[in-house]
């Protein structure tokens, strides 16, 4: 299919994640193979509405698939959310001859992708990058296999710790609306309880299950806390409750914070961003717009916008299942 898209700009937004590198380099490069120009954005629409361009060639792009964060930057933008921001993005885009965007980040930047492309007619193309995995539409998003081995050396490293002393150690990972990170990571590290947003345990019912472990002769426990649960949203004054409920443990909190959203990432990570990078690219020359190329099954799909958009993903009740039976 033939259409008027010479020159096709990418941006990355919103939180960074391991492997939006490798999916830059993708579109770019396959922008070369479809005799495409090729425009990088600077902090991501930051960068739209400051006109902070530059031009980006296959040679622009070595290097960097192994490498974490992006080179292009990123931002979340306050800016874009008003409609005079957005027109001086569309006139820098026009000045520069960019006909369409691929941009890289989340729900914020496609929410963003979506009004800017409603508004001003430009054919925009997204695709998931954040280490939530928080993304209605994909199995999988790119970051998330990366943070989720982050998480798992991390918290290999303090078992040991707490085992040598006897120790209740309660772990903070990222994911702000999404229990992703810490159910996958929770039952790969093999904690004893994992606390979800999208489950309220409970500090009673977490006390009894606590007193239970013990009883069938735990001497130390790992509990994993997403930072959008509701019980752990004071990760300190929780532990403070465990110490006052439960007998026989010392406890102490570790936050693993922006450690999870760095390094090199994942091979899995470098394929899927690979994958969705070239798809994108794929998808402006087949004439789509204001879709997110996601991966269900395995197979690249185009997933309108809105889609993407609605309340939080369904939690997988089998992963809990099994996270309830492993931890007996
Ligand atoms: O969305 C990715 C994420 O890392 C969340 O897990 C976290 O809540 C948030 O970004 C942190 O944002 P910032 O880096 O702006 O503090």
């Amino acid at each position: 299919m033939t259409n008027d898209i010479k020159t096709i700009g990418v941006l990355s937004s919103g939180g960074d994640a391991p492997g939006m590198n490798a999916a830059i380099r993708a579109v770019v490069r396959a922008c070369v193979y479809h005799k495409l120009e090729c425009v990088g954005v600077y902090r991501g629409y930051e960068g739209l509405i400051e006109g902070d361009f530059k031009d980006l060639n296959a040679r622009s792009v070595k290097n960097i698939i192994n490498r974490g964060g992006t080179i292009l930057k990123s931002a979340r933008s306050k800016a874009f959310f008003s409609k005079e921001g957005r027109l001086t993005a569309y006139n820098n885009l026009k000045n520069k001859g960019i006909d369409a965007l691929v941009t890289i980040g989340g729900d914020g930047t496609f929410a963003g992708a979506s009004v800017f492309s409603n508004e001003f007619d430009i054919p925009i193309i997204g695709i998931p990058g954040t280490i939530d995995n928080d993304i209605n539409g994909t199995d999988f998003t790119i970051g998330y296999d990366t943070a989720l081995n982050t998480v798992v050396e991390a918290i290999d490293k303090i078992r040991d710790t707490a085992n040598s002393h006897n120790r209740l150690f309660l772990i903070e990972v990222m994911g702000r609306d999404a229990g992703d990170i810490a159910l996958n990571a929770g039952i790969g590290a093999g904690a004893e309880e994992i606390l979800i947003p999208e489950q309220d345990m409970g500090r009673g019912r977490l006390i009894e299950s606590l007193k239970r472990s013990k009883k069938s002769g735990k001497t130390s426990s790992i509990i994993v806390v997403s930072e959008g649960d509701q019980i752990g949203k004071n990760i300190f004054k929780l532990a403070n409750y465990i110490e006052e409920n439960l007998t026989g443990y010392e406890v102490r909190v570790t936050v693993l914070g922006h450690i999870q959203r760095g390094g090199s990432p994942s091979c899995f990570d470098r394929v899927l961003a690979s994958r969705l990078g070239v798809k994108a690219v794929d998808a402006l020359i087949d004439n789509q717009k204001n879709v997110m190329i996601g991966i269900r099954h395995n197979n690249l799909i185009c997933v309108p916008f809105i889609e993407t958009l609605k309340t939080i993903k369904k939690l997988d009740l089998e992963l809990i299942r099994v996270a309830d039976i492993t931890s007996i």
